[in-house]
């Protein structure tokens, strides 16, 4: 059962711009646990078979603008699993909740109502339906979150939840740490990206800069060597030769980069099935 009736729509009637009311919610006082409750669009492509497509890597390596992208060319879904974890520490912060109590911490993860728009252009988050999506991503909450997401039994019910969320969401394009390695191990495909420290910092203190967030280099690349040497053991597995497609961006745009996953996103749906015309 799903608070809002859940609509299947046929593969013809699936384009960008309907997943833009591809919404996911989770958590508050649903009935349903961790389960998608308000999912209105099944993603399918017309051009690729039904596929999972994982992102990982460390912060600032272009992972999210990358899938966002990648998943509009595919005319799929996308599924930023970082906006979960920010969701949780926004919600500990704004309720003033002890980070160093976990017991407290996992009480809000789990009553925290957040809601995901899993279309490709932006990804709304909505906490008790209030538009938090800028929030979420300034300096305070990038640091609670790190500490937030190395708390073990917080990961588990995130990872359980996007688990459900992939089930629901057909064909998606999923980005984070562990998508590959822990969450999806089945992907179709796994790309693990990449960039030197100062290649990263920079790129995430103009995204600061464009949201109107105040930052210094220095601060970013500390903030960032911190969260690899917490989050690195999560997509090491995914280095391993064969697990996963690994790309250095430091020296590639954007579109060279999409361009790139697109290449080999169609390279290997052409390999395993044929396609949905
Ligand atoms: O990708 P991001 O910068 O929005 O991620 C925010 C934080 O959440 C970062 O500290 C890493 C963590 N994270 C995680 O541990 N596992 C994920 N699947 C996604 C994010």
């Amino acid at each position: 059962m799903f608070a809002s009736p859940m609509k299947i729509i046929n593969i013809d009637d699936c384009r960008v711009n309907d997943l833009l009311g591809l919404v996911i919610s989770f958590g508050g006082n649903s009935p349903y646990g961790c389960a998608c409750r308000s999912l209105r669009y099944r993603s399918f492509s017309h051009t690729i078979p039904c596929m999972i497509i994982t992102i990982d890597g460390p912060a600032g390596s272009g992972k999210s603008t990358t899938a966002r992208k990648l998943a509009a060319r595919l005319d799929i879904a996308y599924l930023d699993t970082g906006a979960m974890y920010r969701g949780v520490a926004y919600e500990v912060l704004r309720q003033n909740v002890d980070t160093g109590d976990p017991e407290a911490l996992l009480e809000v993860a789990r009553g925290v109502d957040i809601s995901l728009d899993c279309g490709p252009m932006k990804t709304t988050v909505r906490i008790a339906g209030q538009d938090v999506s800028d929030a979420i991503r300034s300096m305070k909450v990038s640091k609670a979150t790190s500490a937030i997401a190395s708390i073990q039994p917080i990961r588990d019910l995130l990872v359980s939840r996007q688990k459900n969320i992939g089930v629901e969401l057909g064909s998606f394009v999923t980005e984070g740490r562990d998508q590959g390695s822990v969450v999806f191990p089945d992907a179709d495909v796994k790309f693990v990206l990449d960039a030197t420290p100062d290649r990263r910092a920079r790129r995430r203190l103009e995204d600061l800069r464009v949201a109107g967030q105040e930052a210094q280099l220095d601060e970013v690349l500390a903030h960032f060597k911190y969260r690899d040497s917490i989050d690195e053991h999560q997509w090491e597995p995914l280095l391993k030769p064969g697990a996963a497609i690994r790309v250095d961006t430091t020296d590639m745009t954007l579109d060279e980069v999409v361009d790139e996953l697109e290449r080999q996103v169609r390279v290997r749906s052409a390999k395993s099935q044929p396609t949905l015309k």
